[in-house]
């Protein structure tokens, strides 16, 4: 074996050591903030579901175009090729009897912007944009601040007061 090749080798296993360690957690101290302190290579016990948020107060939005979370229980509702239950409520000839608030024109157009006389197909199945709420606590933490709080800053700045 020549004195280069002796040197590659010992190197490559420096490395294959030194790449075992980095992948190992370390055992004490580290701790997950969604795992908790249970060992990477165990299942967590994953927390029991709990029932929708159902308290009937609109959430704000956080930004423009953003679709608003369903505050109340949607369980069971069908939604398929015979009927939608939310259009039930929410459509706008509906909610005069209903009082839930109207699907917004834009649920009205199709792809281009042409007015429908009827909900436009892509906006049929409400829970791909709409969701109801878990009253979960957050995960981790979160420092995001919505459109409102925003704007609210920079109406204070200086160079806006003149
Ligand atoms: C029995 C009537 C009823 C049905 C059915 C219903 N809703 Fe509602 N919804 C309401 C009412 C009333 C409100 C106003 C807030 C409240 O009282 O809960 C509302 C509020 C909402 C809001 C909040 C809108 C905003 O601007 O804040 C969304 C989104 C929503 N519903 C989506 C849905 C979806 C999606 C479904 C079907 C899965 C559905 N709703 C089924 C009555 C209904
Ligand atoms: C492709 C996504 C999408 C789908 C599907 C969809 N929506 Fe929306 N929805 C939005 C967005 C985005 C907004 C807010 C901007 C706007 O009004 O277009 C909104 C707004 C609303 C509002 C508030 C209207 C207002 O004037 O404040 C209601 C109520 C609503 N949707 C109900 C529904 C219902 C019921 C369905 C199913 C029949 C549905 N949406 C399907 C995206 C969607």
């Amino acid at each position: 074996m020549t004195l280069r090749s002796l040197v590659t080798v010992l190197s490559l296993l420096a490395l294959s050591a030194w790449a075992q360690t980095a992948a190992t957690p370390p055992s004490k101290g580290f701790v997950d903030a969604m795992r908790g302190p249970v060992p990477i290579d165990q299942p967590t016990k994953p927390p029991v579901l709990a029932n929708n948020v159902n308290d009937d107060q609109r959430v704000p939005r956080n930004y423009e175009w953003q679709p608003p979370v369903i505050p109340h229980r949607v369980d069971g509702y069908q939604i398929d090729k015979n009927f939608n239950k939310c259009l039930d409520c929410h459509a706008r000839a509906k909610t005069d009897f209903s009082h839930a608030i109207p699907v917004s024109e834009t649920h009205y157009m199709d792809r281009s912007g042409k007015k429908l006389d009827h909900l436009s197909t892509r906006r049929y199945f409400c829970m791909q944009c709409h969701v109801p709420q878990e009253p979960a606590r957050p995960l981790v933490g979160n420092t995001f601040e919505g459109f409102d709080a925003l704007m609210k800053k920079g109406a204070q700045t200086p160079a806006n007061k003149k």
